[in-house]
């Protein structure tokens, strides 16, 4: 059998098996089509995410993958602080993350709780819904465009900007899976965004409010703490890494409850357990399945000799399928206890969002389990987005 990722439909559908494979029978895998290493071991991911030898800064590594064209713009927006090493790293990060405490997050939970409720009123008379189209697609977007400072009613427009963005990081960073077409979008939305932007912070500068762009504008204007296109690259990224990853955990998760009946009805019997549930539906079917790094010094890992220069692809969705970690790893168990999945990442990268991430996972499914006990997979099987790296569903029909 083929040790070899590929981004076909059976991959799509279940990529655990190959995982699994991979994992038992070379956990430190030298992928020579794309020249990368590929680790599936808990502990191998955990120790590349923790190494002082594993940068973020992958630009120049990905950067003779992109045509010549396009490769302005993957410079540009490697200046977000996920793809920065320190001290910039500390520097951005820093900026924005006053945001997103436990504190400042705990305090939108009416707001979201508001904003879940309007939307299953919406369709509540009707008896159906698409779970990704009516719930999960417009809920991130309004949330983190509310804190970004935009008007909720450009969130069609924050929609498509964001899918169009992500698209690049959505084969996991393999040039195989991406066409010129998905560069062309990608670039287009690129620079409508800048230009949206841009208008928004020139408001921002004469009439400052309490929201990130005035944030971030202050921090421009101050001169030593924020470029302008640190301003653009990271405002982009706060934009992009809260829209689809959350919209898949909404989507994975409830398609994860509907296929398990039994623990679905030991959430509605136990409300308490939503917290742990919601974990256990990140470690189950996680929403990133993968981040990669880069070497800047050789590493030994399981035996193999890895290379200052290398690219390493960390998977986060295999590493949460590890016996060595999580007991009967592919059963879905909403009261796992010692739940140390990856999903959110690890280190100094870790999801500045994940308290934010939480809490609207478990608003949304405490809602619907609530509002809708009898609610259930409706016609043909849900639909995967053609995304690899951001694993979700394209719809997800259900009945209620
Ligand atoms: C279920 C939802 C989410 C998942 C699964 C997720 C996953 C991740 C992962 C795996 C990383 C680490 C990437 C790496 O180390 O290379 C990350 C970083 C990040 N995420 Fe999330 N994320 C989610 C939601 C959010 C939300 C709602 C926001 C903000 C609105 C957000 C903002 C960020 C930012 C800014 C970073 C970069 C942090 C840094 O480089 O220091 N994420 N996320």
């Amino acid at each position: 059998m083929s040790l070899q990722l590929r981004f076909d439909d059976a991959m799509l559908a279940d990529p655990y098996p190959f995982y699994e494979r991979l994992r038992s029978q070379d956990p430190v895998h030298w992928d020579e089509s794309d020249k990368r290493w590929l680790l599936t071991r808990y502990a191998d991911v955990t120790s590349v995410l923790r190494s002082p030898a594993a940068s973020s800064n992958r630009v120049q590594v990905v950067l003779h993958f992109v045509p010549p064209e396009f490769r302005r713009i993957a410079e540009a927006r490697a200046k977000s602080m996920i793809s920065c090493d320190a001290p910039d790293h500390n520097r951005l990060r820093l900026l924005v993350s006053k945001a997103f405490t436990a504190r400042a997050v705990e305090a939108m939970t009416h707001k979201i709780q508001h904003l879940v409720d309007g939307f299953l009123d919406a369709v509540q008379a009707r008896g159906r819904m698409d779970v990704i189209a009516d719930l999960a697609y417009p809920l991130p977007v309004t949330v983190i465009a509310e804190m970004l400072g935009v008007p909720a009613e450009d969130r069609g427009l924050f929609k498509k900007w964001s899918d169009e963005l992500s698209i690049l990081a959505g084969g996991g960073g393999s040039p195989a899976a991406l066409t010129l077409d998905d560069y062309r979008r990608n670039a287009q939305s690129y620079e409508e965004l800048t230009a949206y932007l841009s208008n928004i912070a020139a408001q921002r500068r004469t009439q400052p409010r309490d929201d990130l762009i005035t944030a971030l504008v202050q921090a421009e204007e101050a001169g030593d703490r924020l470029s302008e296109e640190e301003f653009y690259a990271n405002t982009m990224l706060l934009l992009v890494a809260g829209n689809e990853t959350t919209t898949n955990l909404i989507g994975n998760g409830t398609l994860a409850l509907l296929q398990h009946p039994d623990q679905l009805r030991k959430l509605r019997e136990k409300p308490s357990l939503i917290a742990s549930a919601v974990e256990e539906l990140l470690r189950y079917d996680s929403p990133v399945q993968m981040t990669t790094r880069v070497l800047t010094h050789d590493l030994e890992l399981g035996g193999k000799q890895l290379r200052q220069g290398q690219m390493v692809v960390v998977m986060l969705g295999a590493a949460n399928r590890d016996p060595e970690v999580f007991s009967a790893p592919n059963r879905l168990d909403v009261e796992r206890a010692d739940n140390k999945h990856l999903s959110f990442g690890l280190g100094s990268h870790f999801c500045l969002g994940a308290q934010l991430a939480r809490l609207e996972g478990r608003i949304v499914f405490e809602t619907l389990l609530r509002r809708m006990p009898k609610l259930r997979l409706e016609g043909p099987g849900p639909q995967r987005r053609r995304h690899f790296n951001l694993r979700g569903l394209q719809s997800l029909s259900v009945t209620f």
